[in-house]
This record gives C-alpha cells, sequence and structure tokens, in this order.
C-alpha cells in the first residue's frame, strides 16, 4: 500500500467502496474515521474492526461537517487521506426526473465534496503532506441517456477536484479522481430502482476491491486520473476524440 499515513477519513462509510476502503485499512493498522447519514450502515462497518470510528454526518450540512471533521482530529489526530465516497445516483430522464431529487443529489455528490474539502485540505496543504480521493465517476467523463442528473453531480466532482490539484500542485499533498465504471455495490440498486440504461449493462460489473487496488496504483505513480480498468480507459479516449460514435452507439442500445 502507497501509504505510509496513520488517520484516514471517509464519507459515505457506512457501504459499498467506503466501507470497504475503512476495513481494508483498518486491518492495515490504521485509524479509520467513518462519516455517513446511515448509522446503522456505519455500525455494521465498525463491528468487529477495530480502529473503525464513526460519526452520523449529513454531508450536505456545513457545520456539521466542520465540528465532525474537528472531532476526528481532536480524537484521532491529524488527517493523513480522505476519500469522499458519499453519494446518491437516482436515474432518470432529465424531463421525468424530478427537480428537487436532483438538488438534493447535487448537494450531496458536489456540494458535500465542497464542505469535507475546506473541512480537511487546509490542515493537509500546513502540514505539507496528505492524500485527497475524490470519487467521480465514468458518468462524469461520458454521459449516457438517463443518467444525465447523476452525471452533472460527477462532472462538478471532476472538475472541482481537477482544479483542486492544480491549484495545490506543489503542497505535497497527493490528490486522485477515481472515475470507476459501473461497480458492484449497493448503490446500483438506487439506479435500478428508478431508470436503469441498457448500456449500463453492455460491460462487466467491476468488483469494488479492483477500484481501491487502482487508486494505490495511481497514487503511487504520482496520477491524478484514475481509471480503474482498460474499458474505462477507453471511454474517456473515446469521450474525447469520438463523441459522436458512443452517441450514436447510445441511442442504438437504448432504442430511441
Ligand atoms: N458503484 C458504482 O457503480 C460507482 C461507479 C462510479 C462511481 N461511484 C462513486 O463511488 C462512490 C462510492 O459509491 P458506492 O458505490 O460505494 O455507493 P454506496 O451507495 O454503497 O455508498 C454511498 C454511501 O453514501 C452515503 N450517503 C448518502 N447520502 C449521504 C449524506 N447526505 N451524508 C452522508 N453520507 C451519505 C450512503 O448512506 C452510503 O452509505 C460514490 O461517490 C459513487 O458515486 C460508484
Amino acid at each position: 500500500m502507497a501509504f505510509e499515513g496513520k488517520i484516514v477519513l471517509i464519507t459515505g462509510g457506512g457501504s459499498g467502496m467506503g466501507r470497504l476502503a475503512a476495513r481494508n485499512l483498518a486491518a492495515a493498522g490504521k485509524e479509520v474515521a467513518i462519516f455517513d447519514i446511515n448509522a446503522a450502515g456505519l455500525a455494521e462497518t465498525a463491528t468487529g474492526h477495530t480502529g473503525i470510528h464513526h460519526w452520523v454526518v449529513d454531508i450536505t450540512d456545513g457545520e456539521a461537517v466542520h465540528a465532525a471533521v474537528r472531532e476526528v482530529e481532536d480524537k484521532l489526530g491529524p488527517i493523513d487521506r480522505l476519500y469522499n465516497c458519499a453519494a446518491i445516483m437516482p436515474f432518470g430522464k432529465l424531463l421525468e426526473q424530478k427537480a428537487e431529487v436532483m438538488h438534493t443529489m447535487m448537494a450531496i455528490n458536489y456540494g458535500g465534496l465542497v464542505h469535507i474539502t475546506q473541512a480537511v485540505l487546509p490542515n493537509m496543504i500546513a502540514r505539507g503532506k496528505g492524500d485527497f480521493i475524490s470519487f467521480a465517476s465514468m458518468a462524469g467523463i461520458l454521459p449516457t441517456m438517463l443518467t444525465g442528473g447523476y452525471s452533472a453531480t460527477k462532472a462538478a466532482v471532476a472538475f472541482f477536484t481537477e482544479t483542486l490539484y492544480h491549484e495545490n500542485i506543489n503542497s505535497g499533498v497527493r490528490f486522485a479522481c477515481v472515475c470507476p465504471p459501473t461497480t458492484n455495490t449497493p448503490l446500483l440498486d438506487q439506479g435500478r430502482e428508478t431508470a436503469w440504461p441498457k448500456m449500463l449493462d453492455q460491460g462487466s460489473l467491476l468488483d469494488p476491491q479492483d477500484v481501491l487496488n487502482a487508486i494505490e496504483r495511481d497514487l503511487e505513480k504520482g496520477k491524478f486520473w484514475v481509471f480503474p480498468n482498460r474499458d474505462s480507459s477507453i471511454g474517456a479516449l473515446m469521450r474525447r476524440w469520438a463523441p459522436g460514435l458512443i452517441w450514436k452507439q447510445i441511442h442504438k442500445v437504448e432504442g430511441f
């Protein structure tokens, strides 16, 4: 593991990749603080794993985020690594998704990143070290039909994180913007319960551990963009050089 620090903070640690990262890091002897809105999920992540400490925090509440980060630092010490995982993913056609749902999704997926960044990053920069790991998505690089609201939040995450990286390029902090393709976690249920695009069944589901391994691999190489598998790397290139071809394929697969 390309990580010699001790204290980790993970938002969205009550499920999926946040949970897996928390357990892996605790097993490696790190002290891991996890934030989530789901108290039961937090408790389940921590059960049987010493070294996992949990806080119920709604990432959209800036004051609560700052207060909880201060508590983590008081209790455990300065944060060496941050994973920004908290997100929701309801799908639908843009004219059919409720505006309220789309605003909430932006407040969690993007607004939450703004809060946790401003609460955690200044101290990393002051110490001249730390790992800042932001979860965007292939959906934020390569939009498809029925995922437009979610894609917009993840494009915001990607642009925010990319700019943050360049504004702090000589700070000593390592930045990673992770762009997983469809990965096997409970998040997918939210998409399936709303409007699931056929395009998302075109590739195979990635294992969450593969995403976490790719983060370690690319942090070690000093790579900012993390595309966890070959399909995601090719997808990013296709988006840049042949977007028309991709949209043609999307219309064909979705049938409209
Ligand atoms: N699973 C995928 O296919 C996939 C693909 C690309 C990117 N991602 C991204 O990876 C990250 C982790 O996703 P996952 O698949 O592990 O999802 P998940 O649903 O398993 O976990 C997300 C967690 O965020 C929490 N959360 C939601 N709203 C919150 C709020 N207001 N405050 C605090 N916590 C809140 C949820 O309770 C949940 O525990 C997300 O940012 C997601 O967008 C996932």
